[in-house]
This record gives C-alpha cells, structure tokens and sequence, in this order.
C-alpha cells in the first residue's frame, strides 16, 4: 500500500471536480444557498466537500469504494487489522468498542477514573462494571491507570469478563505496562478495550510508550482530532482480530452512528493519516524536543513544579509521554484554575485544562520555540507576583476516594428518582453523573453512593471556578437520587 495516496480526499476533489448539478442534500449547494458571512469564512473549498454519501462517494456504513480504501490505508499506518473512521468523536468509538463485546449483564473490567463515554456505554449496554480503582498520586492529585497485579486479580476473580478496558495512556499522558496487562487478560480469553483518546500520536515514536495496537490490544478507540490533525469530532477504531469479529464492530458502530456522515469530517483522517504515516515521527520528535525545553524552564521557576520521569514511581506508572506537561503549580498559592485564567487574561494564553493543583499544557507538532517562550516568560511573571502577593506554604493535596456502587449504573439511571438538595444526599445513591470537565472523569456515576467527602471535593471544585457539570439542574444545588422505599407510610 502506499501511504502518500489518500484515495477518500482525492475522490471527493475528483467529483466537486466535475461541478455536478446537485439536485440532492445539503441544500446549501456547495455554500451558494448559505449565510453569506458564514460562507465567506469558511470558504468555497471545505463547502464544496461537504456532501452525503452519494453514489461515487461510498458510504460509511457499508463501505465497498474509497472509503474502504482509506480505511485499510489507515489500518496498515496504526498497525491494526482493520480500522473503523468515527464522526461520533472518541466517544462514539467507545461505546462501539464496549457495546461490541458487552450484552446485557456481561460483566466488564474497567478503571474507575474513565471518561463519560464509558459509564455511557455500560449503561446503554447493560453490562455490568468491575471497578479497578486506580493509583492515585497524591504528589499532584490526580490518578492514574491500573496495575498489571489488580488486572490479574480481577480476571481471576470474574474469569467470564467480556472485556478489560485500559486508558492508554491517561489525560496527563501516563500508561501502565499495557503488552502485560494485554497478556494476562489473554490468557483468560479477555479482549482489551484502549481508550486511546489522548494517545494517537504514540505509536509512530519509538521513544513514547507502546500503543494499543503495538502492545497486542484487541481494540483501541484512538482521537486522530486531538494530536493526530484530523478535525475535531474524527476519529477511528482499530481492531486487531481474534477475540473480536470486525463484522460485529461495523454493524455497532453503524448504529450509533448518522446516516449523514461528514465527508470533511472523513477527508481529514484521510489527509491525517497520510501526514502521520510519512511525517509522523519527525513531527513527534519536534513535540518532544519542545516539551523538554519547556519542562527545563519552568522547573527553574519559583514555587512550579514540572515533572519528567521521576513521576514513574509504581506500578501504575510504567511509562509516559513527555509531551503532556503537567504544572504543579499547588506551591504559588493559586489553584490550576486561577492560573488558567491568568494565563488567559494577562497573556491570551489558553491551557489544555486545570484542576486544583496543576494545569496541562499539551505540546504538539504545531507549536514553535517562541510559543514556549511565552508560556514560560508568563509563568515566571506569574510567580514573581505571587511571591510578592502570597505566603509561600505547602498545599497538602486531596483526592477524593471512590465512592461505593450499590446497583449497576443501567438499574440506578432508569430507576425512579426523587430530587434532593446536594447537601442533603449523604447516603443515597446517586441517579446522575456529576464530572468535572475536562477532564469528565465523573465523581459520581449513577449507581453510587454520595459521600461527605465527594460533596465537599464537588464543592471546593465549584468554588475554585472549576466547570463541574452533569445533574440537570447545572447550579447543582440539587441533584437526583433514586426514591427510597419506606417500610412504612
Ligand atoms: C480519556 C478520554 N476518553 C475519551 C474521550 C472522548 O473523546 P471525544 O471528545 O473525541 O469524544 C476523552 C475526551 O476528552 C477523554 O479525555
């Protein structure tokens, strides 16, 4: 095969090519029956592409031409046996991946750290979790992924599991010995589920941790979008065949996906992929080199702490990719949030997210050496006024503990539910999500029972500015809660 080709892109040129009369949607007609202002920006080129899957075109849902073409492409630079293009993000990759191999009451093995996505499709599929709990590090505040030891506990324990889902590596770029954790579900027969979201990137450099794909993965939903340069919403699903039929995949992932699937959306996996399989590692090795220039400068930096491989201390923490700068900043005497919104007011600099402690800066292919330099030069003035402003002192970190599930998130969020103040919910289980995102880690999952401690963390998170979300009601004054039966009137 050869990877300089982009048979999906070429053919949608080839056909606009043509200027064909369209008598069929979008009726925007290649832009001319659009928003005037909305046309001129985006531009006649993306709005001649914009079309549904008409004949020559091939169609995601079956696909026999060019899309097909595109996909095997893809499947060869990921190292998979199949790869599935998704216009439903990384989110629709995952709930194509568990719903693939989960029937109504299949028992799961997943992190408890993991995305809505996941707790989405457990739901939606009727499977019910195991939770591993994952490492927590109390040096930032933030968890990590699983150990190989808990995976095998866990498959020991419920040996009939239709899958092990792995995030590889985790939102702050840390993975656990993925190749181990895949052969000891294996020799229970268990495939491995990866969420990939924030790991497109790692298999086209030797010096990143292994992918899915390289570590012997059954599945792995991977978001081109977020540092592979695909547009945001694409993403694909690899699949490595053996404990999983493509076949099942593609009649899931063609249910939860529209019928009206973007071919601007398709064309840039296409493109994505050609750059990455060419271009891929020297694009890798630019990010890397950027990042440790600026891991070394803001570690010069009073009261900001920016870890490197010292943060690999357990199990959990086997590998990590370098490109994920993670700033401590828990010492200036400001939250990660109240940083953000420094950076942003007084630089015009945004970050990747912030929690209590640390902010996130992702360092990519498309940065250059004077956007570290504004970061950095920011960082130091920021610190300068925080010494003048604040005590130094020794900020002792909290991470909140697991809370306990009493019925399977699919029970607890089709039962009947009663609303409660959020104060008053000690003890009873939770019926909603509440997640602060990025980055959408719940706190709590249907299913759950509600803590002290967790209304507290919901609340300091809350007061710090953090966007915590997901009860209907978004002041989170109250939330619901499934009704509790009396024993007597
Ligand atoms: C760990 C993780 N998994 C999955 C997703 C979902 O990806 P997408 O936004 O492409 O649906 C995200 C998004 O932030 C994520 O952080």
């Amino acid at each position: 095969m050869n990877q300089n080709e982009t048979p999906l892109f070429t053919g949608l040129k080839k056909h606009v090519g043509k200027k064909p009369t369209q008598f069929h949607i979008p009726g925007h007609k290649a832009g001319k029956g659009m928003d005037e202002e909305f046309r001129q920006f985006i531009g006649e080129n993306a709005l001649s592409i914009d079309l549904i899957n008409i004949q020559p075109l091939d169609d995601l849902h079956h696909p026999q031409g060019m899309i097909r073409e595109a996909q095997e492409l893809a499947a060869e630079a990921f190292g998979a046996d199949y790869t599935f293009f998704s216009v439903q993000g990384t989110s629709g990759a995952i709930m194509t991946m568990i719903m693939s191999v989960c029937q109504p009451g299949d028992k799961i093995i997943v992190p408890r750290n993991v995305h809505k996505s996941i707790t989405t499709a457990i739901i939606l599929s009727g499977a019910k979790p195991v939770f591993i709990h994952p490492e927590l590090d109390d040096r930032f505040g933030i968890s990590h992924g699983i150990t190989p030891e808990a995976v095998q506990r866990a498959c020991e324990a419920h040996p009939y599991a239709k899958g092990v889902l792995v995030i590889n590596p985790t939102y702050f770029g840390i993975t656990a010995d993925l190749k181990k954790i895949v052969d000891i579900a294996h020799s229970f027969d268990i495939p491995v589920l990866v969420d990939e979201a924030h790991g497109v990137h790692i298999h086209f450099h030797e010096r990143l941790p292994l992918s899915a794909m390289q570590a012997g993965a059954d599945l792995a939903a991977t978001s081109v979008h977020k540092l592979g340069g695909s547009l945001t919403q694409s993403s694909v699903l690899n699949l490595r065949e053996g404990l999983v039929s493509h076949e099942r995949v593609q009649t899931v992932m063609s249910m939860l996906t529209t019928t009206s699937t973007s071919y601007i959306l398709l064309a840039s996996l296409d493109t994505a992929r050609r750059h990455l399989a060419i271009n891929g590692r020297q694009m890798v090795e630019k990010a890397l080199h950027l990042a440790e220039m600026a891991r070394n400068e803001i570690n010069k930096i009073p009261s900001l702490y920016c870890p490197g491989i010292e943060i690999l201390e357990s199990e959990a923490t086997y590998d990590y990719d370098p490109t994920k700068v993670i700033i401590s900043v828990k010492n200036l005497g400001m939250t990660g949030y109240d940083v953000e919104v420094w950076l942003r007011e007084h630089r015009a600099i945004e970050v990747e997210l912030s929690d209590l402690y640390n902010i996130l800066c992702i360092i990519a292919p498309g940065d250059r050496e004077e956007d570290i330099q504004l970061l950095t030069e920011a960082l130091m003035e920021l610190s300068q006024t925080c010494s003048s402003t604040y005590e130094h002192k020794e900020v002792a970190v909290k991470v909140p503990e697991i809370p306990v599930l009493s019925l399977t998130p699919r029970d607890a969020f089709y039962a009947s539910t009663e609303i409660v103040p959020l104060r008053k919910a000690v003890g009873r289980i939770s019926a909603e999500f509440v997640m602060v995102y990025p980055p959408g880690i719940p706190i709590f999952i249907p299913g759950e029972i509600i803590t002290e401690e967790n209304i507290s963390y919901i609340h300091e998170n809350i007061e710090a500015g953090l966007p915590v979300q997901g009860p209907e009601d978004d002041t989170l004054e109250t939330i619901h809660v499934i009704t509790e039966q009396r024993a007597f009137k």
